[in-house]
C-alpha cells in the first residue's frame, strides 16, 4: 500500500515533461454540455501525453507494442471506460498505480474529464458505438 502510493509521486516530475512535449491538435468535441466540452479540453491538455483519443487529437498511446514506452497508457479509441473507473484512475493513478500519476486533476475537473471520457472512450471499439460503458468497478486489490 505504501509503496503503491508513493510511486506515482516520483513520476509526476517525469510526466510533466511528457505533457509539456505533447500538444494536441484538432479537438472535434462540440455541441455537448459545458462540462463535457471542458472535460475534453482538460483531457487534451493533461492526459494526451500518455493516452490516445482521436476525438481530441490525442496520440499518446503506443501505436505498436514494439515501439511502446513504459508510460504509454491505454488507447481510448478502442477502450470503453465508465464514469466511476475514470474517477478511480484519476484519483489512484490508473488501476495499477505504477505509472500514471494520481491526482493530475482534482475536484470538478475530475468530474468533467470522467463525464467526457465515459461518453467518448471506446467509440471505435468492435462492439457497439459510443454507448456508455457498463461499469465493472476496479478495486485496488485486483491483482496489483
Ligand atoms: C504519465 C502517463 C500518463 C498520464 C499523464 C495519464 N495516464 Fe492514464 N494511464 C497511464 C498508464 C500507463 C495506464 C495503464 C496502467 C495502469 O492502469 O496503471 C493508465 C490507465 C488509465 C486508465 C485505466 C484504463 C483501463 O481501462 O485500464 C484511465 C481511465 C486513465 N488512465 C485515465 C487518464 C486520465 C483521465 C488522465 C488525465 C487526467 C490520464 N490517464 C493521464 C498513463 C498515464
Amino acid at each position: 500500500m505504501l509503496l503503491r502510493r508513493s510511486m506515482p509521486i516520483l513520476l509526476i516530475a517525469a510526466a510533466s515533461f511528457v505533457l509539456a512535449a505533447c500538444g494536441s491538435e484538432g479537438n472535434s468535441v462540440s455541441g455537448q454540455s459545458a462540462a463535457i466540452e471542458s472535460g475534453s479540453q482538460l483531457f487534451a491538455a493533461r492526459c494526451s501525453g500518455c493516452h490516445t483519443l482521436s476525438v481530441v487529437g490525442a496520440e499518446g498511446s503506443a501505436a505498436q507494442v514494439s515501439s511502446a514506452e513504459k508510460t504509454n497508457g491505454p488507447n481510448f479509441n478502442t477502450r470503453k471506460e465508465c464514469y466511476e473507473n475514470v474517477v478511480y484512475a484519476i484519483q489512484n493513478g490508473g488501476f495499477s498505480g505504477a505509472i500514471m500519476p494520481a491526482n493530475i486533476v482534482v475536484g470538478k475537473e475530475t468530474e468533467q474529464i470522467a463525464a467526457f471520457l465515459s461518453k467518448y472512450a471506446g467509440s471505435e471499439a468492435m462492439s457497439g458505438t459510443g454507448s456508455t460503458a457498463k461499469c465493472a468497478p476496479k478495486s485496488a486489490n485486483a491483482g496489483g
